[in-house]
């Protein structure tokens, strides 16, 4: 069975009635979701459980109807194809001289230009990979300038409600339109103020996890940008369901998970400015993230880019995979990312192994 991608519509994101969503962020008041048409896209993306048969109380199995996309949905084809061409080869990357090494650090890094093209990046942007949103949402946290004030919705996963220093929590508004009247007021209201002095960070939902709505992303983006703010957009629910542009909505940060997107767990995003990234502390301080390490105590010069934020031996499969999904997906008409590596066979080991070479 092959399921094209964008049939799931958004009524999957919608919890049955009366149900109080698992991350507690409750809306004030009941409101049916607007269902928008979903784009088919061209091409179906084949999953991995299609033949999953459960077994019943009342004896033998039945064909397994997966409701619970939203939480995690089944890996793609193309992801366990990607993990099971590498695994036998696989070696820890940026740190190896020899050949799987080298192989691994290629695939690695044409899984983030993967998911840049994807995610219609910025050719300046970062693409750091984390182990979820909820990570990456807090290695955005983590990366503010100090005396930076967020604001929130309280109708956002706590993924994205509960990590910032400084909230400013704004109540659950009655749609998306009035969302964006409330951050115009909102923020319109802070920079007035004396309470916000330094940077402002507004960080939403693309889709919400509790209602299936879509959120207008390019105009909450332009309503921030209007009062000096920089946006962030959880993109855990929208990027499995929409094409994601970040240049062209004009999205300064954007964070998803890789098991909500067909790829297995334990890999994630955060995309976007890397001026506050390069400015950070390392999320974590160790190998790969340094430049240069000397004899002195504390002599350490930290690298730039993603390599700051990815300390330790990454998940290599995970962004492979990832990656591969991405590719499978196809990146944002009118994306402005230069070609780069993505989707060239830029991570081929000329000759080996003979038996893929040509898979490369
Ligand atoms: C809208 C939204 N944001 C963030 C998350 C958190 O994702 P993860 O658990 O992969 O970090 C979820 C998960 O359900 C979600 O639905």
């Amino acid at each position: 069975m092959s399921l094209p991608v964008d049939l799931v519509p958004p009524v999957d994101l919608v919890p049955p009635a009366g149900a109080v969503p698992s991350t507690g962020a409750v809306p004030s008041t009941a409101r049916r979701p607007r269902l928008v048409p979903v784009p088919r896209r061209s091409e179906p993306l084949t999953l991995a459980d299609a033949d999953l048969q459960v077994p019943l109380v009342t004896g033998g199995t039945v064909g397994y109807a997966n409701f619970d996309y939203a939480a995690s949905a089944p890996a793609a084809r193309v992801a366990v194809e990607a993990i099971t061409d590498l695994l036998p080869r696989y070696a820890s990357v940026h740190r190896g001289a020899g050949l799987p090494s080298a192989l691994c650090t290629r695939r690695y890094e044409r899984a983030r230009e993967q998911v840049a093209r994807f995610l219609g990046c910025r050719d300046d942007d970062t693409v750091v990979f984390t182990r979820n949103t909820t990570d990456s949402t807090n290695l955005l946290a983590h990366a503010l300038p100090a005396d930076a004030t967020v604001v929130v919705f309280d109708s956002e996963h706590h993924a994205t409600l509960l990590p910032w220093r400084r909230p400013v929590r704004l109540p659950v508004p009655d749609s998306p339109a009035d969302a964006v009247r409330a951050v115009h007021a909102a923020l319109r209201e802070l920079r007035r103020g004396e309470h916000a002095p330094g940077p402002l960070l507004l960080a939403v939902t693309g889709a919400s996890n509790v209602t299936g709505e879509i959120w207008p992303i390019a105009e909450l983006a332009a309503a921030a940008h209007r009062y000096g703010a920089r946006i962030f957009v959880d993109a855990a629910q929208l990027a499995p369901h929409r094409p994601v542009d970040l240049a062209a909505a004009d999205i300064d940060y954007l964070a998803l998970s890789g098991h909500k997107l067909y790829a297995p767990f334990g890999t994630g995003v955060l995309a976007g400015r890397a001026d506050w990234l390069d400015a950070a502390p390392p999320y974590l301080a160790g190998g790969g993230a340094t430049a240069l390490v000397g004899d002195a105590t504390n002599d350490v010069r930290w690298s730039t880019g993603a390599a700051r934020h990815e300390a330790g031996s990454p998940n290599v499969l995970g962004a492979v995979a990832l990656g591969a999904v991405c590719a499978a997906l196809g990146a944002p008409t009118g994306t402005r990312r230069s070609t780069g590596s993505a989707g060239s066979p830029s991570d081929c080991m000329p000759g080996w192994p003979p038996s893929t070479a040509s898979r490369c």
